[in-house]
């Protein structure tokens, strides 16, 4: 077996793997990088430069693949791969886990740094189960007890919505993960809207704290792997020119909650008022599921 040095990045998660040749993996190597994977989260493979059947052929030894499901796919060929450029617009410059919009969102995501610009461009990731570690029990007891909207505003489709719990359960360590973010979050369900802004604001800022990240600078023909249900990743928005990525997501599991939900959803029950507007996604949300029968505030 070819030896691989591994380097830790960070006292967080991330390392970088030397030594693979991701353009044909061996079943053992298969085996390698998902243990690597439950032990750094992130992995980075430099000079890679994987063609795209080599990309998608390397995402589907992890499970089925799948495109994006509201972006337009750059190549008809290759309808499983995703690309992000710069220049259209592709700079994910707002923390997140991949397409939490969906009920099953993606379990891990295979990035390839296709072009970088001459400077800047970094990618930073979060261990959500740090996040969480480091919370005070006070707050995880109440977090654990939480569950939150997600939607996909940010393609313009905020219909396309789903209920996930604020603790996950990662299913196959058991370890659990704070599972809100700032791009696709917008509502935890059990609070009134004041106390749920307020809440997600905390911890989305939270989950930034550095000492939870590890920042990556990429040089062209890295593969970049990371598993989507226990960190976030944020692309820094610092540089000038192109910068190109291609992805492949392997398709999501059941998202397991740490506990149920404890509390029933906040929904103003006074007669409608101005700030009623705020509970209209999630009465909708709720009415959609057959949870309410009435879809008030409107
Ligand atoms: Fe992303």
């Amino acid at each position: 077996m070819k030896e691989w040095r591994v380097k830790r990045l960070s006292g967080s998660l991330g390392a970088k793997i030397e030594g693979a040749d991701l353009g044909a993996p061996t079943n053992s190597d298969i085996d390698r990088i998902k243990s690597l994977l439950l032990d750094h989260k992130v992995l980075f493979f430099p000079a890679q430069n994987i063609s795209k059947t080599q990309h998608t052929s390397l995402g589907k030894c992890f499970g089925p693949i799948e495109g994006h499901p509201n972006l337009k796919n750059a190549y008809p060929d290759h309808p499983d791969l995703f690309e992000l450029a710069a220049s259209q617009g592709g700079v994910a410059d707002e923390w997140h886990s991949d397409l939490t919009f969906q009920q099953r969102p993606s379990v891990m995501s295979i990035l390839h740094m296709v072009k970088c610009p001459p400077v800047g461009g970094d990618t930073m990731w979060a261990s959500m189960e740090h996040a969480y570690n480091e919370l005070s029990e006070p707050m995880k007891e109440l977090c654990t007890g939480l569950t939150a909207l997600n939607d996909a505003l940010p393609h313009n489709r905020p219909d396309k919505m789903t209920i996930h719990p604020v603790v996950r359960v990662h299913p196959v360590t058991g370890k659990k993960s704070l599972y809100v973010n700032e791009h696709f979050t917008r509502r935890i369900v059990e609070m009134n809207w004041s106390e749920s802004k307020a809440m997600l604001e905390y911890l989305t800022n939270w989950i930034k704290s550095p000492q939870f990240t590890v920042r990556y600078q990429w040089s062209e023909g890295t593969v970049g792997i990371w598993d989507n249900r226990c960190t976030q990743h944020y692309v820094l928005n610092d540089f000038d020119g192109e910068r190109i990525i291609q992805r492949v997501t392997v398709v999501g599991d059941k998202v397991e909650a740490a506990s149920a939900p404890r509390w029933s959803p906040s929904l103003s029950k006074r007669p409608l008022t101005a700030t009623s507007r705020h509970d209209r996604q999630l009465a909708l949300y709720l009415k959609d599921m057959g949870q309410i029968t009435d879809s008030s505030p409107e």
